[in-house]
Parts: C-alpha cells; sequence; structure tokens
C-alpha cells in the first residue's frame, strides 16, 4: 500500500505530520511566571494574604515583571495554575473566578496584565476536575476555551488528571486544541499529556507536536536538587526520542525555574539556568518576584544565558558523554555556534576540572578549524580563539555547572 503513495505526495505527508501546532505562538521556547511550585494552593486569604492564589497576588507580579526587568529579559507570561476557579460554573455553564479571591474576574486581571504589556496564562484540566479537585474542563472544552479567549487569556496550561481513560486523555487534549484555535485567538497551549500516558503507552510525539506547544514528560519540579538532578537524568536517558522533535512551535517542557526560593545552592541553581537554556526549555519562574535575591535576579535575568535559551535555529541539546561525575552537554545554535555545559555531579569534595578536546563538539565541526570561547557561567568571561586540536580544561564546583558560548570563526 505505501509503495502506492507517490515519493513526492509520501514526502508532503511526512513533512506535515512532524509539522507543529501552528498558532503563530511559542517559535522560541515561552517564558514567564507561573504560581504553582512556590504559592501551591493557598485559599485562605485571611490567613495568608500575601501568598493566597488571588488577584493581588498576580497584580503585585505583574506590577514587579513590568517595573524590574522581568518582562524587558523576555518573561512575558504571566500565569496562574491550579486553584483559582470557584467550586462551581455559573449559570450559563461557564467556569469562573472564585468570587472572594478573584474580586474583579479574570478578564479585568487580563486587562491589568495586558496593560503592562504582559500576557495572562491560565490552567484547567482535561478532566472533570483539576489535580487538586476544582471543576475541569471534561465535556466543556468549547465552551472553556471560548469563555478564555473571551476574557483575553493568552496561555493556557492544560493538566491531565481524573481523564478517565487513556482514550479520553488523548481525545480531550486534542479536543482543546481545536477549540482554542478556532476562538481565532493566539493561545499558547501547555499539556501534560505525554506524563500522564508515560506509564501506559509510549506518546506518540509527532502527534503531540501537532496539537501542543510545550509538554511535560516527568513529574511535577520540586524545589531541591534531587528533583532538579532527576529532571536531567530522565531527559538524558529519553534524549534519542525527545530531542528531535523540539523546535520551533512545540517544546519539550522540564517544568518551572525554582531559582530564587530556598531549596538550591547558588551552583546548584547555576545549574538549572544553564541545563534549562541547554534543553531549549520553556522559562517558567516560580519564586517570589517581589522578594528575591540580587544573585538569583542577575542569574535569571542574564541576556547570554537567556539568548541561548530562545535561539531562533531551536533545536534541543542533549548529553554528549557523562565520565565518571561529570556530564557533557551540547546544544546546536544559529550560525554554526554552539552552547556547551559541564556539569559536575559529585556531592562531596571540592572543584575539579574537566578537560575535553573541542573536536568532540558538533560532530568534530563546532571548532573546525578554530572558534572563540566565552564562559557565560558561573560568571562570564573570554576564553579567546582555539584551535580544532586544542583541549579545554574547565573548573567546575560540586553540583554546578560551567556554560560556555563556542562560536565558529
Ligand atoms: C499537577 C501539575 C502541576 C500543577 C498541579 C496543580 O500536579 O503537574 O504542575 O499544575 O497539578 O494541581
Amino acid at each position: 500500500m505505501a509503495a502506492a503513495v507517490p515519493g513526492l505526495l509520501r514526502a508532503l505527508l511526512l513533512a506535515a505530520a512532524a509539522a507543529a501546532l501552528d498558532n503563530g505562538v511559542a517559535r522560541t521556547p515561552p517564558m514567564g511566571w507561573l504560581h504553582w511550585e512556590r504559592f501551591l494552593c493557598a485559599t485562605d486569604c485571611s490567613a495568608q494574604p500575601r501568598r493566597c492564589v488571588s488577584e493581588q497576588l498576580f497584580t503585585e507580579m505583574a506590577d514587579v515583571m513590568a517595573a524590574e526587568g522581568w518582562r524587558d529579559a523576555g518573561y512575558q507570561y504571566l500565569c496562574i495554575d491550579d486553584c483559582w476557579a470557584a467550586p462551581t460554573r455559573d449559570e450559563r455553564g461557564r467556569l469562573q473566578a472564585d468570587p472572594r479571591r478573584f474580586p474583579g474576574g479574570i478578564q479585568r486581571l487580563a486587562d491589568y496584565v495586558h496593560a503592562r504589556g504582559l500576557k495572562l496564562g491560565i490552567y484547567s484540566d482535561v478532566g472533570n476536575q483539576t489535580c487538586a479537585g476544582f471543576p475541569g474542563s471534561y465535556g466543556h472544552y468549547e465552551l472553556d476555551a471560548q469563555t478564555f479567549a473571551s476574557w483575553g487569556v493568552d496561555l493556557l496550561k492544560f493538566d491531565g488528571c481524573n481523564s478517565g481513560s487513556l482514550e479520553l486523555l488523548a481525545e480531550g487534549y486534542r479536543r482543546m486544541s481545536l477549540a482554542l484555535n478556532k476562538t481565532g485567538r493566539p493561545i499558547v497551549y501547555s499539556c501534560e499529556w505525554p506524563f500522564y500516558l508515560r506509564p501506559m503507552q509510549q506518546p506518540n510525539y509527532t502527534e503531540i507536536k501537532q496539537y501542543c506547544n510545550h509538554w511535560r514528560n516527568f513529574f511535577d519540579v520540586y524545589d531541591s536538587w534531587n528533583s532538579i538532578k532527576s529532571i536531567l537524568e530522565w531527559t538524558a536517558l529519553h534524549q534519542d526520542s525527545i530531542v528531535k522533535i523540539a523546535g520551533p512551535g512545540g517544546w519539550n517542557d522540564p517544568d518551572m525555574l525554582v531559582i530564587g526560593n530556598f531549596g538550591l545552592s547558588w551552583d546548584q541553581a547555576v545549574t538549572q539556568m544553564a541545563m534549562w537554556a541547554i534543553m531549549a526549555a520553556p522559562l517558567f519562574m516560580s519564586n517570589d518576584l517581589r522578594r528575591i535575591s540580587p544573585e538569583a535576579k542577575w542569574l535569571l535575568q542574564n541576556k547570554e544565558v537567556i539568548a541561548i535559551n530562545q535561539d531562533p535555529l531551536g533545536k534541543q541539546g542533549y548529553r554528549i558523554t557523562k565520565d565518571k561525575n561529570f556530564e557533557l552537554w551540547e546544544r546546536p545554535l544559529s550560525g554554526g555556534a554552539y552552547a556547551v555545559a559541564v556539569l559536575y555531579q559529585q556531592e562531596i569534595g571540592g572543584p575539579q576540572n574537566f578537560s575535553f578536546p573541542l573536536a568532540f563538539l558538533g560532530n568534530g565541526l563546532a571548532c573546525n578549524p578554530a572558534c572563540s570561547v566565552r564562559q557565560l557561567l558561573p560568571s562570564s568571561r573570554d576564553w579567546g580563539v582555539h584551535s580544532w586540536v586544542s583541549s579545554l580544561s574547565v573548573e567546575v564546583n560540586p553540583t554546578g555547572t560551567v556554560l560556555l558560548r563556542v562560536g565558529a570563526l
């Protein structure tokens, strides 16, 4: 049967199959802020007025994002996660925000956010309840997509709890994607489809990319080194199937940046920032931007590192070698350049040196016949011009990462 399909047609069909969701957004990994990891499901505003999931939390965050360089660094999407909704739909069957915590509703918040040059994200679930037990979108996909669009929402995180079955899970993710497209409003569609599928079924990433702008593959990030480590290890172990699928319009999502919170040391925060850039990950911070250290701010707003994350070629990086406790990762960039990360996993002792031949990089092409090497993290420093036959030696702290940019000459 396949032999009967003419070659050109087959090529066209295959090209169409690998295409990303064509809604014009997420041509580079989306960047913003998402409340979940830091603020979870705090709903008691009388006990925790500055920490509960409320209009005030988001307007305060919007003010800081606009005033303190976050928006200008690229963090554009201010996103609400679970626990925003009232426990029941309104008399017309529409989702509604909890009236005490969001007195102006989502639309007023969207206007506020847009007036500051930002975009608003919201959250719902493919099943009949969200993971935290709020109303889900099952049976209401079209209506909810229209409601979100009418409020001026720019991103939907669509969770996969309580879906009932794998068929309903897939069907729901597809139907919500089509419903969002039908609204005519460009809305970034953030999925957890492969994560909920994985225990039972291998995800079909070609299909997922046709419907989603980014997708979670693995467990929720926690504010801990263990969590960051496990996300990186999972990604490296599955890189053969997930790296090639990432590109403009569709990205693997290793979950939020937790830099600026409580659980990571400075070197571990550097590792998260460097590796999220290598992985072409969506950059959604979950922290309290109203109170954040100058160091965390420097790291999260680092222009050169963000430029790697946002590189227009849109290729995800991968691990090249793991040598004892050192890992060497690279990411091809536009203009023949490469981002290179050396991660040192040992959790005892002090800094150690790692040497590698530059001919290791880019299958021998990254530094051929010569290249310029610049260190971006943990601090910026020029390493000058190197030739193809030379080796580089970098000193890395335990659980830290050295991030380099290797440019073709
Ligand atoms: C799931 C998701 C998290 C968060 C919570 C909210 O666990 O993976 O990112 O959205 O639900 O309940």
